[in-house]
């Protein structure tokens, strides 16, 4: 298993504190926002991970991070020339991986739960994604379900078909870069990963856990504030 963590994007929901730096180089509590995507990683043992950026803070991105010889772990990286979406970027990692399932966490999703036993879980066949209930599921993905079984995901719909947010954090096996080549950009001119995640559902291959603890992403102003308030020490819920 080997991790990547995307961290591109145009941060536009953040700005003006996104007009001179990427959305995961700003603070969450004590840390920058992407160290928490990557000691999740570590915390679940994968020890290779791709780092995805646009080249306007590639630079700074490297400075931060290094080898990852202070983290414990090896990072490569890889830039996403334009913001084409999530799958765009997770399409960059197919080299990197070659041909092992990989973990990928979204840089601005900021959460509780250790993920070593979900990755054990995971077959390596197929992929899996971590779903959470959540007051306002019209901002995420979301998924229908029936009993256990995962129906669809709707990305961002007016009306949801249930509160069960598709969070930021994916597995899949070696196909994925195949089921990427075929994606056609939806109406925000990206390649979504929820697209990705049909694919599977509807050839059978998806299988969902619920995400224990707190989750956020931080890629709003009103998300960014509420991160870090659930990382602060002094509420005693920091990671
Ligand atoms: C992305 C995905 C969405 C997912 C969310 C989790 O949304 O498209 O399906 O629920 O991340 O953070 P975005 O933040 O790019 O709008």
């Amino acid at each position: 298993m080997k991790g990547v963590v995307l961290a591109g994007g145009t941060g536009s929901r953040l700005f003006p504190l996104t007009k001179v730096t990427n959305k995961h180089l700003l603070p969450i509590g004590e840390q920058p926002m992407i160290y928490y995507p990557i000691q999740k990683l570590i915390g679940a043992g994968i020890k290779e991970i791709l780092i995805v950026t646009g080249t306007d803070h590639m630079g700074d991105v490297v400075n931060l991070l290094g080898s990852g010889k202070d983290f414990g772990c090896r990072f490569t990286y890889k830039v996403q020339d334009e913001a084409g979406g999530i799958a765009q970027a997770l399409g960059l990692a197919e080299n990197f991986a070659g041909g092992d399932p990989v973990t990928v966490i979204l840089g601005d999703n900021i959460f509780e739960q250790n993920l070593a036993a979900t990755v054990k879980n995971y077959s390596g066949n197929g992929a899996q994604i971590m779903i959470k209930q959540v007051q306002d599921p019209e901002r995420y993905g979301v998924a229908e379900l029936q009993g256990d079984k995962i129906l669809s995901i709707e990305e961002k719909p007016v009306n949801p078909k249930s509160n069960f947010a598709v969070t930021g954090i994916y597995m899949y096996d070696a196909d994925v870069y195949e089921v990427i080549r075929t994606l056609k950009p939806s109406g925000r001119g990206e390649l979504e990963i929820t697209d990705v995640n049909n694919y599977y559902i509807q050839k059978g291959l998806m299988t969902y856990s619920r995400m224990e603890g707190w989750w956020t992403d931080a890629g709003t102003h009103e998300s960014y504030r509420t991160a870090n308030e659930l990382v602060a020490p002094s509420t005693g819920k920091g990671s």
